[in-house]
């Protein structure tokens, strides 16, 4: 699965969202209650429905298809793709040839006279023969070596335009319903880029010997081109018919085969391994997995009985027809009106001409839905699914003050605000602190002052300019992030702490990590920061959570930024190791704003200002001391974190004893 090969990459964290490009369809039944199951909406199979495979729509799209994958070669390697067409045109050249020689190898065969004598006249058609249909082997094996190498050329090629557009998308573009749907079927569309060249490549073979066989009909006598046509057309049909049950099917089926998919990967994996077996989640998933299995299969043997008719339909018709036309062969030989070398020719031609148009169809039909493929692709890159970055061009020096101005920012596809007329101020040398309850929007307000998003209302500003003014790229050069859920990056310990931007020299990474906690990680690694940090399956090692969060603070600490956000930075640390973080943070924030998110409220001490959320809104802002004091939310989480709840052991003893 072409997915999962990148689940390191795709899955970073410690936290496993639900896989990107499955939406839960809500089904209400006729009692009512709503049942809801993973479904996979593709777009292709949206587009799917508005160009059903028909003959028209197929004479239609495939012209367009094949420019479109030479167009991609040309791109890649305009040589190849000059040597390709000059192969396939050779290649019909000789198969006119040789049809050729076959009527001239009959004509000396069967004239009267000795047997060695018309072996004799026969031997230069019989060579012409031979060195036609050698001359084409080579041309395949010619043609099939070019596009080996040319084909996996334009796939990574077209996947580089689809992760360059991912890259360029709006970071609320995922949150957007269907976007993540189109960034993977543009995934598969790069992957499938190169089926492209070569159906194309096959199409243009058949329709090559398919010319090259009709003009030598037609000289052999006119009346035989259309009589050719009438025989193969009824299996031409029948075979579109077939193709277009095939893919219909394939086409509902494709959503469950993604689901089978995924639930392979979770039931797999090692991130779900252990949960998987304390669970004993085993026979719930496995039995899920048969029925959906058993609804493919119920599905796929309809899709191939109907198929099958249709090749039945198609048999008959094709053998009627064929019937026909050696009934008009046998009538234009009886009468006169075509030698005996020319209807045998007229035979082998006649069987080139059905397997060409053959051909035609069944490669012409999978073109069609790679081109549906590849269309998502094209769309995506185009526009990174209509989320394309489109900011200003500033380029912000350090922020003396990040400000937020009754911010307003509503997730898409959302009606509750997430964050509601907000309005606050972080200073150089500052330390703000935010705090709120699970969901009161923390994570997405610390986003919106690090630009990642932009503001629905309201504004976000650097020192007086929006940060929408901003080229983005610019802007986050500006920032230094320890998300919630931090990235693993399967990289070097150096790289996770640099991110690939090093300085010269590991004088500045050793001092981060120190600051971090994150020295006495990499002390202990084999290779010091050499040390690839990734699974053991990639070489490398696996650090634990703790350690792993002390690498990512120091990845921050690293960057000269002039805004450092820390979103639950300590979660996973020791008291050691968190105290050492909250003890170093002032001498951090001398030449940054830093925005601190944690639960653990006795750590906003070190904070300059505390700012209360409460479902999006500020309900209370204020120093340590003053809001400790204050009645409100911040008392009442205060105290709660300060009273376990828990009667002290001594207690208990005192009271059974009374
Ligand atoms: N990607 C998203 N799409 C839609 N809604 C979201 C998304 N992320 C968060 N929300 C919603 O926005 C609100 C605020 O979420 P946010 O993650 O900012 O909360 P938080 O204060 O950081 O919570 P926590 O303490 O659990 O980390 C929540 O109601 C959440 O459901
Ligand atoms: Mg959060």
């Amino acid at each position: 699965m072409r997915h999962r090969a990148h689940d390191h990459l795709r899955k970073p964290g410690r936290h496993h969202p639900r896989p990107r490009g499955f939406t839960l369809s809500a089904e209400t039944t006729e009692t009512s209650e709503v049942h809801e199951e993973l479904r996979f909406r593709s777009p292709t199979l949206t587009a799917f429905q508005k160009s059903p495979l028909t003959a028209r729509a197929m004479g239609r799209r495939l012209p367009r298809l094949v420019r479109k994958a030479l167009g991609l070669a040309w791109h890649v390697d305009r040589r190849a793709v000059l040597a390709l067409l000059a192969c396939q045109l050779l290649s019909g050249a000789f198969e006119a040839f040789g049809l050729l020689a076959t009527s001239s190898t009959i004509t000396a065969l069967i004239t009267s006279g000795h047997m060695q004598d018309r072996l004799m006249d026969a031997l230069p058609s019989i060579c012409l023969l031979a060195g036609a249909a050698g001359t084409r082997a080579l041309l395949a094996i010619a043609v099939s070596n070019i596009s080996s190498r040319l084909a996996p050329r334009i796939s990574r090629e077209a996947e580089l335009h689809m992760l360059d557009a991912a890259i360029n998308a709006e970071l609320a573009a995922y949150d957007h319903p269907g976007f993540n749907d189109k960034r993977e079927a543009a995934d598969r569309g790069a992957d499938v880029a190169q089926d492209l060249l070569t159906e194309s490549q096959d199409l243009m073979a058949c329709l090559a010997s398919l010319v090259a066989a009709a003009g030598v009909v037609t000289l052999l006598h006119p009346a035989l081109l259309p009589l050719l046509l009438l025989a193969t057309l009824p299996q031409g049909i029948a075979s579109v018919k077939a193709a277009r049950v095939h893919y219909q099917t394939s086409r509902a089926l494709s959503a469950d085969r993604r689901v089978l998919s995924h639930l392979r990967w979770h039931v797999t994996d090692k991130v779900f391994a252990d949960q998987l077996r304390s669970g004993t989640m085993a026979g719930f998933l496995l039995g899920r997995y048969r029925s959906i299995s058993d609804r493919i299969h119920t599905a796929t043997d309809l899709a191939v009985h109907q198929g099958a008719r249709y090749a039945l339909a198609g048999a008959v018709a094709g053998g009627i027809a064929s019937g026909l036309v050696w009934a008009a062969l046998a009538l234009l030989l009886g009468t006169g009106h075509m030698s005996l070398a020319s209807a045998g020719t007229a035979v082998f031609a006649l069987r080139s001409v059905g397997s060409s148009l053959r051909g035609m169809v069944s490669y012409g039909a999978r073109l069609f839905r790679t081109g549906l493929y590849l269309d998502d692709w094209a769309e995506f890159i185009d526009e990174a699914g209509g989320h394309r970055m489109r900011r200003g061009t500033l380029a912000p020096p350090s922020p003396l003050a990040v400000r937020a101005e009754s911010l307003t920012f509503c997730y898409p596809g959302s009606e509750r605000p997430a964050l509601h007329d907000v309005s606050l101020e972080v200073r150089r040398g500052e330390v703000l602190a935010l705090v709120g309850e699970n969901g009161s929007g923390k994570t997405t307000l610390s986003k919106l002052l690090a630009g990642l998003y932009l503001p629905t209302g309201g504004k976000v500003t650097w020192d007086g300019a929006g940060t929408g003014e901003f080229d983005p790229q610019a802007l986050w050069r500006q920032t230094a992030v320890v998300p919630q859920d931090f990235a693993r990056w399967p990289l070097s310990a150096r790289d996770n702490i640099t991110l690939g931007q090093a300085r010269e020299g590991d004088g500045a990474v050793h001092e981060a990590a120190a600051h971090a906690g994150a020295d006495e990680v990499v002390k202990e690694l084999r290779s010091g920061l050499d040390t690839l940090l990734a699974r053991e399956w990639f070489g490398g090692v696996e650090l634990s959570g703790g350690q792993w969060q002390r690498i990512a603070i120091a990845r921050a600490f690293y960057r000269p930024a002039g805004l450092l956000v820390m979103d639950e930075p300590t979660s996973a640390l020791d008291a050691r190791a968190e105290h050492r973080i909250f003890a170093g943070l002032r001498k951090v924030a001398q030449e940054r704003a830093v925005v601190l998110v944690t639960h653990r409220l006795a750590n906003v001490a070190v904070a300059d200002r505390i700012v209360v959320l409460d479902h999006g809104r500020v309900i209370q802002r204020g120093t340590f001391a003053e809001l400790v004091e204050a009645p409100g939310l911040f008392r009442e989480l205060w105290a709660l974190q300060a009273d376990r709840g828990v009667p002290a052991a001594h207690e208990e003893a005192g009271r059974a004893v009374l």
